[in-house]
């Protein structure tokens, strides 16, 4: 039955995928090609999000596009698709690497899967703070080369990360104060092998999943729980169908803006550099926005019926410490971790 939805789903983004090969590249906004000075007709790029317009990705990446195109004089622009209505992330990682689109958010996870090294964003304790996280995602030191390694394999350049909060479990029947209470429970994961084994570390079933399937996934009760960050968990109003939201708390996730790789070197070296600084202007409003959508979260979804309870901290951490061993295993995975946590002294 989730085999029939999701294709019927792929179909559907397939089809707007088509309709936006179509249109893609060069098209002008007619109101921004007035300054044609350097002879180069205007782009408008599409960027793929599975977030809502009230969430701080969405807000961020519309200033963001709007700080492009005054930059550029309207030679380089930015259209948000939110809502998933492009598909899902592991979509967006194929299309933006085909040009399809050029732009997309996806949770590091989905890089992952291209390359291992993406794994030490997903590994639990890797970060000690929302504030540390953002040092790193934004130190060329240490991400650099990260950053640019997909280009020759998937034609693809991570442009930078935004943080996703830390992420916790919440279930449809109860609160999880400790790993024993998710007992044999159908938790959905996002779709990479070190979120199948955190799940299975704490004793519960992984059930692997597309964002935008979850809400429908615990209403009909074909998953019993999923993880997720405050946030998300109210902007898709999954509090009303799983209201125990258990602080877990079991890592501070990542989203990255990954662009077509041709795409960015069709830019010249000035609007090259105009894109960055929009980046960074996006990325410092999307850091700042994060408390206070995370304290409107709760606020909404405890009016919405929802209960915020703390867990067994110890108890979660000895379970999921076996992780790190599982997971880090090559020369470069580890050099990685190292610099992230020495960064954090
Ligand atoms: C967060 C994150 C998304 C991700 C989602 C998920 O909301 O910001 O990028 O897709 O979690 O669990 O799939």
């Amino acid at each position: 039955m989730r085999t029939t939805t999701r294709l019927a789903f792929i179909s559907t983004a397939s089809v707007a995928m088509l309709a936006l090969a179509g249109c893609s590249g060069g098209t002008a906004d007619p109101d921004s090609t007035g300054d044609a000075a350097e002879n180069v007709a205007p782009t408008t790029m599409k960027l793929a999000l599975n977030q809502t317009e009230e969430h701080p990705s969405f807000i961020a990446l519309e200033g963001f596009g709007e700080c492009l195109t005054e930059g550029t004089d309207g030679r380089w622009n930015v259209e948000v698709y939110p809502n998933s209505t492009l598909g899902d992330q592991a979509e967006y990682v194929q299309s933006v690497g085909d040009g399809v689109i050029d732009l997309a958010i996806v949770s590091a996870p989905q890089l992952e899967n291209l390359s291992k090294d993406f794994v030490i964003f997903s590994v639990p304790t890797v970060f000690e703070s929302i504030e540390h996280q953002m040092q790193v995602l934004a130190d060329e030191e240490i991400v650099g080369d990260l950053y640019t390694s997909l280009e020759e394999s998937n034609n693809l350049t991570v442009v930078g990360g935004f943080t996703q909060g830390a992420r916790s479990i919440y279930l449809k029947d109860g609160p999880a104060e400790t790993p024993d209470d998710l007992a044999g429970k159908k938790i959905r994961v996002q779709e990479s092998p070190v979120f199948i084994s955190m799940i299975n570390a704490l004793g519960a079933s992984p059930t692997p999943m597309a964002f935008a399937e979850v809400y429908t996934g615990l209403q009909s009760g074909v998953i019993d729980g999923a993880e997720n960050n405050e946030v998300s968990y109210f902007t898709q109003k999954h509090f009303e169908v799983a209201p125990y939201f258990s602080y877990t708390r079991h890592l501070i996730g990542s989203d990255f803006l990954i662009s077509n790789t041709d795409t960015l070197s069709e830019m010249s070296e000035s609007d090259r550099e105009v894109f960055d600084g929009c980046w960074t202007e996006a990325w410092e409003q999307h850091t700042d926005l994060w408390t206070s959508a995370t304290e409107d979260a709760i606020a909404g979804a405890e009016a919405g019926g929802a209960t915020f309870v703390e867990v067994d901290e110890e108890a979660y951490a000895d379970a999921l410490a076996p992780l790190l061993d599982e997971f880090l295993t090559t020369d470069s995975q580890k050099a990685l971790y190292d610099a992230i946590k020495d960064s954090a002294e």
